[in-house]
């Protein structure tokens, strides 16, 4: 199978550990025995803090996802360090290098790509793009829920939805202020589009992303 993880900051990065990255290098390279992986990551804490400092500073938005985009490939770099050998040694800057640097049969890792988006939407348009079986989205909660099981007591988790419904979803979560969406509304649309069958899971213990690539996870399955 050809997988894409797209490996949440919020779980990946949320404060820079070396165990955090050496325990998704382990699940990672087990995934990568039998199937051809790709790994999108996120920015994690690091990056909300420069862009705070930027948007104080008075920065452009663009500018400011720019800056998003640097933080995504450091931690892209950290996860190849990770790797080590495993890995394609670069993170790759767009979509037509990553596909190219799969052809190595490593492990390739990367960023962001472009202001305006999030690395869910990356993850979604290298799914595409590579023709990938399956999309993993290992985030800081276990699936997606029928609003902010944060927020709210009475949310419940889907185990299975279709891609129009994840739109509904993220579309009603987007509009309140400071709501955690469970992906990005661009990533939900090309989901969609594509009928691209994702997974999304608590990336917490990246084992869980080994058990979903096995077909046992524990999450929320988005397919047609
Ligand atoms: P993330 O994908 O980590 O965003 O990218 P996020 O919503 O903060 O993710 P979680 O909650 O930690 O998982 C970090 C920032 O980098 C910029 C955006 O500013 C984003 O908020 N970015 C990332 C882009 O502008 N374009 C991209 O392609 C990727």
């Amino acid at each position: 199978m050809k997988v894409v993880v797209s490996a949440g900051g919020s779980v990946l990065a949320r404060e820079l550990r070396p165990e955090k990255f050496e325990s998704y290098a382990r699940a990672l390279k087990e995934i990568a025995e039998k199937n051809t992986v790709f790994v999108v990551t996120g920015g994690g804490q690091a990056a909300r803090d420069y862009i705070g400092v930027a948007r104080e500073l008075g920065v452009d938005e663009a500018t400011c996802d720019l800056i998003g985009i640097e933080v995504t490939r450091l931690n892209a770099r950290l996860l190849i360090a990770a790797l080590g050998d495993a890995a394609y040694f670069e993170p790759p800057l767009n979509y037509k290098e990553a596909k190219n640097a799969g052809l190595s049969g490593k492990i390739v890792v990367m960023g962001g790509v472009a202001p305006g988006q999030t690395t869910d939407a990356v993850s979604a348009v290298l799914a595409e793009y590579t023709g990938a079986d399956i999309l993993i989205n290992a985030t800081s909660i276990d699936g997606v829920y029928t609003s902010d099981p944060r927020k709210n007591r009475d949310a419940r988790k889907f185990e299975s939805m279709t891609p129009l419904q994840l739109i509904e979803i993220v579309m009603k979560t987007e509009m309140i202020a400071g709501a955690n969406s469970p992906v990005d509304l661009l990533a939900a649309k090309i989901i969609e589009r594509s009928s691209i069958t994702t997974i999304v899971l608590n990336g917490e213990d990246p084992h869980n992303i080994v058990d979903a690539v096995n077909g046992k996870h524990t999450g929320t399955i988005i397919r047609k």
